[in-house]
């Protein structure tokens, strides 16, 4: 339960922290990626269900706060380093990075992933099924390890295979 209360804290953050800013320049640029209407609605969804609002690092302007359309979905810059771990007791136990992709918590520390189609560091080996699958159990690649917080799977599970092929279609249609 406490993870479920932690995952709407952090969510409350990256609202507040991206607010105003997911109809901007980031968005317009993965719009430029998007052809067929799969990745039409792919990006539509990731809009609408915030995935980059964890998954690209914010970077400071003179404006604020806003997505580093550099590093869309490239998830958090290893330049950055490691998230102290922050006091897993008391009234303040989760603390995120200014880049809202590294977050601490009862959980540990994770790192937001690079959800780019990179070979190596995104998910460029990953089969629609792995996708589908890895947020539907909330498993890495659907069979492995347990992804946690704040990483929204027990919402996401909710969606439909449909809706889950449509996201899985849109950041891979940007490799081509
Ligand atoms: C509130 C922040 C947040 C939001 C919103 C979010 N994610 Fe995540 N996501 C994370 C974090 C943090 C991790 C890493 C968790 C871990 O390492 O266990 C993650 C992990 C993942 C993984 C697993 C990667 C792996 O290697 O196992 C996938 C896939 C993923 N996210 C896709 C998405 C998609 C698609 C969306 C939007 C529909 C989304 N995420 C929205 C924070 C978020």
């Amino acid at each position: 339960m406490r993870y479920t209360f932690a995952v709407a804290l952090v969510c409350v953050v990256a609202a507040v922290a991206v607010v105003g800013h997911v109809g901007g320049s980031a968005i317009a640029s993965i719009r430029a990626g998007a052809g067929p209407a799969k990745t039409a609605r792919g990006l539509y969804l990731a809009t609408v269900m915030g995935c980059s609002d964890c998954h690209t690092p914010l970077k400071m302007t003179p404006t604020g706060p806003e997505p580093d359309a550099t590093r869309l979905l490239a998830g958090h810059p290893e330049q950055i380093g490691a998230l102290p771990r922050s006091t897993p007791h008391g009234a303040w136990p989760v603390s995120a990075a200014a880049t809202n992709t590294a977050f601490s918590g009862p959980w540990g520390v994770s790192y937001a992933a690079n959800l780019t189609p990179d070979q190596n560091t995104g998910l460029g080996i990953w089969t629609e099924e792995m996708f589908i699958q890895a947020l539907r159990t909330g498993k890495h690649m659907g069979t492995s390890r347990p992804i946690v917080p704040p990483m929204p799977c027990p919402a996401y599970r909710h969606a439909t295979d449909e809706d889950l092929q449509a996201i899985y279609a849109y950041p891979h249609s940007r490799a081509q």
